[in-house]
This record gives structure tokens, C-alpha cells and sequence, in this order.
């Protein structure tokens, strides 16, 4: 099927489930408990060529050391069958760091290619199978924006230093770069908040609220220790307090913050406390761990927390016959489950796609492969790669 069949497919399937039911045994597709609405999308397998396997492989073998495929936890299995590398934020922009191959695909979200393209040789080219997978947190901190909000902070004593996610613009990062900043990943971040601690220095952290705050806690700082900032307010947000200036904050909450948040979210990762209660119910006995992109009231309540690679250690180092509920995206929990199949079992906290990952398929990977065409491929602008380099051996050094 195409992948406008796909559309009137999941149409139809939101305006009653029957056809839906019926249009998934016609498709050969297994029918389980992912609510039938999201079925529709998450199953999309977007266009298949028939050997396209095999022609990718046949590629590969013929360009050898030439070529790089990166693949983040979150894609298709279709996609990581293909890979030479699968990891997480952090692994794969060491292994893009390392590489000497001329070509490297990354088969991930903008930003992950973006990171590998600064973090690579003017001799080397990034490509993406498709350059429409962006991701929407990275886009929650427009440069404008941090840029105003720091020449806030500088006006209000300063003291401050930028961490920025790696889930960001490049931009962002090379602002982060030229003023003593680290980029971070789910792994590291409490390793970088230290880093900055130790410099006698404050965290303005951008863009994930949440991975933001649930690392100060981690690091067992006070919740009054930890603001968000608010780059909204004064302006389209709600009131605040009385007395408070830009970004929603008194001068007596900046004087008591060491940790500023931005309020950039992950709709993949918000989780719901109802959703924990639901899953300790249904699996008593059952270990939680949920990524760090997750909101700290439901994080606290699970069993553990962590990184994709650190979910997927979490896993493996549970004994035989226990039930883990994971919360993260689909794709790598469904993956544990068939994995650990008759040892584990491992169930998603609820089914929660990231679309934009699932925008890489197969039969995209074998196009690029076959055309190398420019409008696959991911440049960042040169004046910005330096300092956003700067920003990426920061955290690629502690
Ligand atoms: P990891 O760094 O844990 O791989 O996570 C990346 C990501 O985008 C999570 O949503
Ligand atoms: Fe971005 Fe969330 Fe997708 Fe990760 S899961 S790439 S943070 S949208």
C-alpha cells in the first residue's frame, strides 16, 4: 500500500473502529492493545520496494569504509537492520566524532545530524533519509529567544552558564559555545550540571523542563533551587506573581536558583501519574523506569530512570520472570519485549510514537543510498559550526 492508502486508512480508522479492524487483517498486520487511532500511524510502513534489503546491503559492501549508517534506539527495525551503528544521543555523536568515512547517514532526527555534521571533517557529508524528521522540543528555544532571556540574566547579577540539550538547533548550540557552555544528552547531564557547579557557576538549562529539573534532583538540590524561566512572560503567558520581572521571576527566586529550566517539552515523554498507578495495578510486582524527559512528579514514582542506553542496561540487568514497564518511545520498547521474549516481559507504559523518527523507513534509506542527492544531505551554516563544536567536545570530554 501507498502511503496515501495509508491516509484514508487511518481517516477512516478515526471515524470507526471496524474498518479499522478489518483493514488490518486484510494488511496482514497484527492487531494489539496500541489504541486503534495510533495503529494507523505508528504500522504506516510509508512505500516498500521490493528488495530493498538487499540492494542496501549490496550498497554498503561496495562502499566499505566510505560509508557510515548511524541509527538512533527509536527507528524501525526495518532501518537499525541496516545500521553499523545503534545507539543513543551520546554514542552516536561519538562514533560521528571518530568516524573518518566520507559519507554518514544518519538515521535519527534533524538535530542528531546536525550534531554529527558539526562534529565531522569538511571532507565528510551527512545525509538523512529524510530531512523533514525534526524534532519539536529542539524548536521550543528559537536563538531570539535564549538570547534575550540571557542578556536578562546578565542584567540581574549573572553568574549563569548555558547547558543546552543536544535535542536543540544548531544555533542554539554555538550560542552555548560562545559563552563557556556544554551541550548535554539524557546520559551526561548531571555530569555537566557538576561541571558547572564546580566553576562556581549556575545552570540556565535549554530546552527540556523537565530533564532540567529532574537532574537537579537527582543531584539532591532543593525544588526551591530549581525555576522555570519563563521567556513568555512578560508578554503571551498567564500572570505571575506580583513583583516579578522578565521570564516570570522575582529577584529574590533568581538570587535562590541554581538551576533555571526552559519550558521545552517532549510530548512523546509526558507521561501521566494516573499512567503509573494504572501499570502498578495491572503488573504488581513490576519495576517502572521511564526516560528523564518525563515530568519529575511521575519520574519519582517510578522505579528508575534513564537514558535510552541506560533503559536498555536497566532491562537486561533484571532477573529472569520479571515484568518491566518502560516509558519511552515504542519502537525500542516493543523491540525489548520480542527481545527478552520468554524471560522478561516487558510492557510500554503507554504507547507513545515519536513521528518523527518513524519518518525514516527502509525504502527512504535505499533512495539515498541510490541517489546521494543535495537535498538529503544536513549542512550547518559554517560561521556557526565552531562555537557549536566548542559546545559539543565540552560534553564529549567530561
Ligand atoms: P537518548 O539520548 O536517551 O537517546 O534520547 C534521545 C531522545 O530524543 C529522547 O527523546
Ligand atoms: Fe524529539 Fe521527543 Fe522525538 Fe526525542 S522522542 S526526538 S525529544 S520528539
Amino acid at each position: 500500500m501507498s502511503n496515501a492508502d495509508y491516509s484514508i486508512l487511518n481517516f477512516v480508522c478515526l471515524v470507526t473502529p471496524a474498518p479499522w479492524f478489518l483493514a488490518c487483517l486484510w494488511s496482514g498486520q497484527r492487531v494489539s492493545w496500541i489504541p486503534y487511532f495510533m495503529k494507523g500511524c505508528y504500522m504506516n510502513p510509508g512505500e516498500q520496494i521490493d528488495g530493498a534489503a538487499s540492494a542496501i546491503e549490496a550498497i554498503r559492501k561496495e562502499l566499505g569504509k566510505q560509508l557510515l549508517i548511524l541509527g538512533h534506539y527509536y527507528q524501525r527495525d526495518e532501518v537499525l537492520r541496516h545500521a553499523d551503528v545503534v545507539g543513543d544521543s551520546l554514542e552516536l555523536s561519538r562514533r560521528a566524532a571518530e568516524s573518518s568515512a566520507e559519507r554518514i547517514v544518519f538515521c535519527g532526527v534533524h538535530f542528531m545530524a546536525e550534531s554529527a555534521d558539526i562534529l565531522t571533517g569538511d571532507n565528510q557529508t551527512v545525509y538523512m533519509p529524510d530531512v523533514n524528521a525534526g524534532c519539536p522540543m529542539a524548536d521550543m528555544a528559537p536563538l531570539r529567544q535564549v538570547e534575550k532571556a540571557w542578556a536578562d540574566l546578565q542584567a540581574r547579577g549573572g553568574g549563569w552558564l548555558p547547558v543546552v540539550y543536544v535535542n536543540s538547533r544548531a544555533s542554539v548550540k554555538a550560542f552555548c559555545g560562545m559563552h563557556g557552555g556544554s551541550t548535554c544528552t539524557s546520559s551526561n547531564a548531571a555530569k555537566v550540571f557538576q561541571w558547572v557547579f564546580a566553576q562556581d557557576k549556575r545552570v540556565l538549562f535549554i530546552p527540556d523542563e523537565h530533564l532540567g529539573t529532574n537532574t537537579a534532583h537527582d543531584l539532591g538540590l532543593p525544588d526551591d533551587a530549581v525555576a522555570v524561566y519563563d521567556p513568555d512572560s512578560p508578554g503571551r503567558s498567564a500572570p505571575t506573581e506580583p513583583g516579578s520581572e522578565q521570564g516570570g521571576l522575582t529577584a529574590d527566586a533568581i538570587a535562590r536558583t541554581r538551576v533555571l529550566v526552559w519550558p521545552g517539552y517532549c510530548h512523546v515523554h509526558m507521561f501521566r501519574i494516573v499512567d503509573i498507578e494504572a501499570a502498578r495495578n495491572q503488573y504488581p510486582g513490576a519495576k517502572v523506569i521511564v526516560h528523564p524527559e518525563t515530568p519529575k512528579a511521575v519520574t519519582r514514582l517510578a522505579d528508575a530512570h534513564g537514558s535510552t542506553s541506560q533503559i536498555i542496561r536497566y532491562v537486561d540487568s533484571q532477573p529472569e520472570g520479571s515484568t518491566i514497564v518502560v516509558g519511552t518511545e515504542l519502537h525500542l520498547v516493543e523491540r525489548m519485549a520480542r527481545q527478552h521474549q520468554g524471560r522478561r516481559v516487558i510492557v510500554p507504559l503507554r504507547p507513545s510514537v515519536c513521528r518523527n523518527m518513524a519518518l525514516t523507513n527502509e525504502a527512504k534509506l535505499l533512495l539515498l543510498l541510490e541517489g546521494w542527492l543535495a537535498e538529503n544531505e544536513v549542512r550547518v551554516a559554517p560561521e556557526l559550526k565552531h562555537p557549536a563544536r566548542q559546545a559539543l567536545e565540552r560534553m564529549l570530554a567530561v
